[in-house]
């Protein structure tokens, strides 16, 4: 590994020696920081096509702590704007969701169309030649869906969505694209948890190492994210995939000679992707078929999937120490209903407020959270050394970078990816830092996990 870059946040975190600072986790500093610099600059994860399948069709959200109306014009193409009143200030749309010509503001009467634009000006003679062009709406910087996710940016300089997902699309397939017709979503779910939002991402970014402890009373009772088969063997990579995305794997054991589904903990969606494995084959390939499943996987920042569980989520921050979780259930729109429901079900009992994974993790974050606010925590860097030293590597199938499932890396690339955005004014100043890949560069290739 190259020596790290410094930088007043990247000396938080050392990947070299695999430690981080508590400071990261907790500090109200850090927090408002990344406000500014990671959730007003990076593409965030704001809603799934399905929510909002017509013209007028609406839905409430957040980027950070930014209030979203996310909502289709009057010619359906999709729209996202500060949930604000431009005249006061007070939040424009109360609802959850729904569908409308206008949004009224409850204070003075203030009325924006779907496209933003101010059309509703009560005594408006009063405001003499007020140009309302200059009051409408604020709208996201730049907006963009990848098969079926709407992701939007408050930077006018980020670079394009595609750009920003870089090689993480190609495993984001692996949910959205198996079927023709893509997917559809339930949900959202939303509560809040007393824990920082980044002990949820690195989470679900890359910790296989906690689930024996953590998870092993569910397993006793037969519940379980993978096939007990797929954790005996034990075999799999965390995944990077560059600008901080990073996903963890089961890999193929050579006696298994099924598809990616050798994994699934569900023996009716087995069956399913047993039976529309040629459509699925001819979709994603033979790597995406054969060689590997992913388990769970961070899109930076604050965006979190489960492969196997047809779980989607976002870790909304709301202090150093809470944050509302959002989540949603998705699976193939061309499924049969009763296949969709097992597929809900089965997501739901696993995560969820009630479910049974969910609620063990929770309990971790919090405490983690709430204790690496404490002085003498901070003094005692936390430890990210899950064998560090093992090759990272290059597979001449599948993109981005692989490490070991049993290590730290995806985290210490989540953090380090975080450490990068806070060290920068922007997105030029992100870019000239090295990557965690850029400094991990030790290229052969994978033949054997
Ligand atoms: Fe919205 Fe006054 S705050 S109309
Ligand atoms: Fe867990």
């Amino acid at each position: 590994m190259n020596a790290p870059q410094h930088g007043k946040f990247k000396d938080l975190v050392d990947p070299e020696r695999g430690t981080l600072n508590r400071k990261l986790m907790a500090d109200e500093e850090v927090y408002r920081l990344e406000q500014e610099r990671v959730f007003a600059r990076c593409w965030l994860f704001i809603g799934h096509e399905s929510q909002i399948p017509d013209p007028r069709d609406f839905v409430s959200t957040y980027m950070g702590e930014n209030p979203i109306l996310l909502c289709r014009n009057d010619e359906g193409e999709i729209r996202a704007f500060l949930n604000m009143c431009t005249h006061r200030g007070n939040r424009v749309n109360r609802l959850d969701k729904g569908n409308a010509r206008t949004f009224m503001c409850s204070y003075h009467g203030w009325t924006f169309d779907t496209n933003g634009a101010l059309v509703g000006l009560p005594m408006a003679e009063c405001y003499g030649d007020m140009d309302r062009s200059k009051w409408g709406l604020v709208s996201v910087a730049q907006l963009d869906v990848y098969k079926g996710l709407i992701f939007a940016t408050f930077d006018p300089e980020a670079p394009s969505l595609k750009e920003y997902l870089g090689d993480a699309a190609w495993y984001l397939d692996m949910i959205l694209d198996r079927r023709e017709g893509g997917t559809e979503v339930v949900g959202p779910h939303r509560w809040s948890a007393d824990a920082n939002w980044k002990s949820a991402a690195e989470n679900f970014g890359g910790d296989g190492y906690h689930i024996a402890a953590s998870h092993g009373s569910g397993r006793k009772v037969g519940i379980d994210t993978t096939t007990s088969y797929t954790r005996g063997v034990g075999k799999g990579w965390h995944m990077h995939a560059g600008n901080g995305h990073v996903i963890n794997a089961w890999a193929q054991s050579e006696d298994v000679k099924e598809g990616p589904w050798f994994a699934q903990p569900v023996p009716e969606i087995g069956d399913y992707m047993r039976e529309n494995g040629a459509e699925i084959e001819e979709r994603l390939g033979h790597a995406r078929s054969h060689l590997f499943s992913p388990t769970g996987g961070t899109i930076f920042p604050n965006m979190s999937i489960h492969w196997l569980t047809y779980t989607i989520r976002v870790w909304h921050p709301r202090g150093p120490n809470k944050m509302e979780i959002w989540s949603w259930s998705i699976f193939d729109k061309a499924a049969p209903p009763k296949i969709k429901e097992i597929a809900l079900d089965a997501s739901l009992y696993r995560f969820s407020p009630a479910g049974v994974f969910e609620q063990d993790d929770m309990d971790n974050w919090a405490q983690v959270s709430s204790i690496a606010s404490s002085v003498i925590a901070q003094r005692q860097p936390a430890n990210y050394q899950t064998n560090i030293d093992l090759e990272i590597r290059e597979h001449p199938e599948i993109p981005g970078l692989l490490g070991s499932i049993w290590s730290d890396s995806n985290q210490l690339d989540f953090h380090w990816q975080l450490a990068c955005h806070l060290d920068a004014e922007n997105w030029n100043e992100v870019n000239a830092q090295p990557s965690w890949n850029d400094l991990t560069r030790k290229r052969s290739t994978v033949n054997e996990s």
